[in-house]
C-alpha cells in the first residue's frame, strides 16, 4: 500500500504514476491526501479549510487505466495536514510514503516516517543533509539518499502562474528550464529514501594517493580536506572532510560516516580551534563586521585563496569550506 501524503492528487504524477502502474508494481491499495484543498483537479493554493483523500485499488473493467469513477474521491475531516489524526491513521495503513513533502516542515516530516517505522521515498532539498535532524539518521544508516545522481537537474512541471512567476524572478538555468517550449521549474533536490537501491553497493573508484600538498589539514579539525568526491585518496587512514555530494554515491561497505561541519554533529571528530577572537575581512580588506566565531565549526583551512572573504585575527588567516562531511575508509588494508 503506497501512500502519498502531501500530494495534489490528480494533477499530481506520483499518483498518475502509481495508478498508472499499479498492476505492474503489484500495489494493492493507493491512496494520496491532499491539504487545505478539496478541488483534486487543482494544486492547492491552501485556502480551504478542508483536505482530500484519493483511493484507487486497481482497475475493475478490464481496460487497464485508473478512470475516474474507479477512483474514490472523499472530502477529510480536517484540512490533510500530514500530522493530523485522520492522516497518521492512514500513514499507519501504509507501507511505503511517496511523496514531495514541503520543505519547510522536511525535518518534523521525516521525523514522522522515522517514529512509524515507514519505508519511504520522499523529495527534499540537498541542503537538508547537514540538518541536525537529518543526518544523524544517515549516519547511523537510516536514511540516505536516491539512485538519482546529485549532480543531475530535478525538473518540475509547474501550474501556470507559478511558470510566470520563475520567468519574471528567476534565472535561466539556476531557477527554471525552457525544455520543448514549456517551462520546467528546477531545484537542488535529491530523493532521501530508506528503499535498498543498487547504487549503494557501488564502490567510488579510488585512483588518487594522499600527499600533504594536494590533501591539506583543516586549521580545527584533525581531518584533511578532500575537495572534490573523485579525488579521495585511496590510501590514508584517517579522517577527511568531503562535499555533501559524497552521499550520492555513499557506500557503507567502502566507506564510514563519522560526522558533519554542522553544530552538534561531529561529536567523533571534534574541533580543536574557535576562532571568536577573528574577524572577517573582504578581499578588498574591509571589515564586514562579523565576528570570527561564525566560522567556528566549520571546516577551515590556514590561508587566503585570494577568493573568498577570511578571517583573521591579525596574525594567522583562515577561510571556511562549504559543509563538509567527515569519512574514513573503512578497507582494512588502508586502515592497517
Ligand atoms: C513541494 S509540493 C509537492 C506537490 C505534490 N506532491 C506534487 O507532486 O504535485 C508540497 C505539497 O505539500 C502540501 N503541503 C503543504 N503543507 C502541508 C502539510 N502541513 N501537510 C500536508 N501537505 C502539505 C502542499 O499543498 C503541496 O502540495
Amino acid at each position: 500500500m503506497v501512500y502519498c501524503n502531501c500530494d495534489d492528487p490528480t494533477v499530481s504524477n506520483f499518483f498518475k504514476y502509481f495508478s498508472f502502474n499499479f498492476e505492474k508494481l503489484g500495489l494493492k491499495r493507493l491512496i494520496a491526501t491532499c491539504y487545505k484543498n478539496t478541488n483534486a483537479g487543482l494544486f492547492s493554493r491552501h485556502d480551504e479549510e478542508r483536505g482530500l483523500y484519493l483511493e484507487y485499488t486497481g482497475d475493475k473493467n478490464g481496460n487497464r487505466i485508473p478512470d475516474p469513477e474507479e477512483i474514490a474521491e472523499m472530502r477529510l475531516k480536517g484540512d490533510g495536514d500530514f500530522r493530523s489524526e485522520e492522516c497518521v491513521a492512514l500513514l499507519k495503513q501504509a507501507d511505503i510514503v511517496v511523496t514531495n513533502p514541503p520543505f519547510s516542515l522536511f525535518r518534523e516530516y521525516v521525523a514522522q516516517l522515522v517514529e512509524h517505522d515507514k519505508k519511504f521515498l520522499v523529495i527534499g532539498n540537498l541542503n537538508a543533509i547537514i540538518n541536525k535532524r537529518i543526518f544523524p539518521l544517515i549516519k547511523d544508516n537510516r536514511l540516505w539518499l536516491g539512485n538519482k545522481p546529485t549532480g543531475t537537474d530535478m525538473l518540475f512541471d509547474v501550474p501556470k502562474a507559478f511558470a510566470d512567476q520563475l520567468l519574471a524572478s528567476k534565472k535561466l538555468g539556476s531557477g527554471y528550464k525552457i525544455i520543448n517550449n514549456v517551462v520546467k521549474g528546477r531545484s537542488q533536490v535529491v530523493w532521501f529514501t530508506n528503499l535498498k537501491h543498487e547504487k549503494r553497493n557501488e564502490e567510488i573508484p579510488l585512483y588518487k594517493r594522499y600527499t600533504t600538498k594536494e590533501y591539506p589539514k583543516y586549521d580545527n579539525y584533525d581531518a584533511i580536506e578532500v575537495g572534490k568526491v573523485d579525488n579521495i585518496p585511496m590510501d590514508y587512514a584517517g579522517v577527511m572532510g568531503v562535499p555533501i555530494t559524497f552521499l550520492g554515491k555513499y557506500n557503507p561497505g567502502q566507506f564510514e560516516i563519522l560526522g558533519c561541519t554542522q553544530r552538534g554533529c561531529h561529536d567523533e571528530v571534534v574541533d580543536t580551534r574557535k576562532y571568536d577572537g577573528y574577524w572577517e575581512v573582504r578581499q578588498d580588506g574591509t571589515k564586514t563586521g562579523s565576528s570570527g566565531g561564525k566560522t567556528n565549526e566549520n571546516a577551515n583551512l590556514l590561508g587566503n585563496d585570494g577568493r573568498k572573504n577570511y578571517f583573521t585575527n591579525g596574525e594567522r588567516v583562515v577561510q571556511s569550506q562549504y559543509g563538509r562531511i567527515f569519512i574514513r575508509n573503512k578497507n582494512p588494508q588502508v586502515r592497517k
